[in-house]
């Protein structure tokens, strides 16, 4: 693990899943909710050591939200810059040339899910890392192949 040089601010990685376990929202007819594919989860800024995993809901600043869309996995914090609301709740569209946004559902603000960008203000979403790593011989799972790599996040300088 990888810890920051400001130890108040430790940016260690996290496993969130297998990528099998993310479907793309890309597939998703109803309009690309984040919420029909997404894992929200709550890693607190000051602790170091792994806290939790699966969809567990606590502090909103302290979430991760992540998820697959047409073959991107992203991973963002899960507090919109504007006003706090949670983006699980927003949809996803293309923004041409291979990008993809996020819209807020309460104001409708849009935010780039490669850049942070939002589209009023200086307000920025901010991304996390995202390294898919091969599962350790010991832990694969029979049901689970060798090939399912595995999902894990950093939380971002200065988020
Ligand atoms: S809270 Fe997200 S756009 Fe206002």
């Amino acid at each position: 693990m990888e810890a920051s040089k400001d130890p108040a601010q430790p940016r260690i990685w996290h496993l969130v899943g297998r990528v099998s376990q993310f479907p793309d929202i890309g597939d998703d007819e109803k309009g690309c909710q984040v919420l029909s594919g997404c894992k929200t989860l709550s890693i607190p800024k000051t602790d170091v050591q792994e806290q939790s995993q699966g969809n567990r809901f606590s502090d909103l600043g302290d979430q991760v939200l992540v998820f697959k869309y047409k073959g991107f996995l992203h991973a963002i914090d899960n507090q919109c810059p504007h006003s706090a609301f949670p983006l699980k709740q927003g949809n996803v569209f293309d923004i041409e040339d291979l990008g993809a946004g996020i819209k807020c559902f309460r104001h409708g603000w849009k935010f780039d899910l490669f850049t942070g960008k939002g589209d009023r203000g200086s307000h920025k979403l901010p991304l996390w890392d995202i390294e898919l790593r091969d599962p350790c011989v010991s832990e694969i799972d029979e049901k689970l192949s060798s090939t399912d790599k595995e999902v894990w996040v950093r939380r971002p300088p200065q988020s």
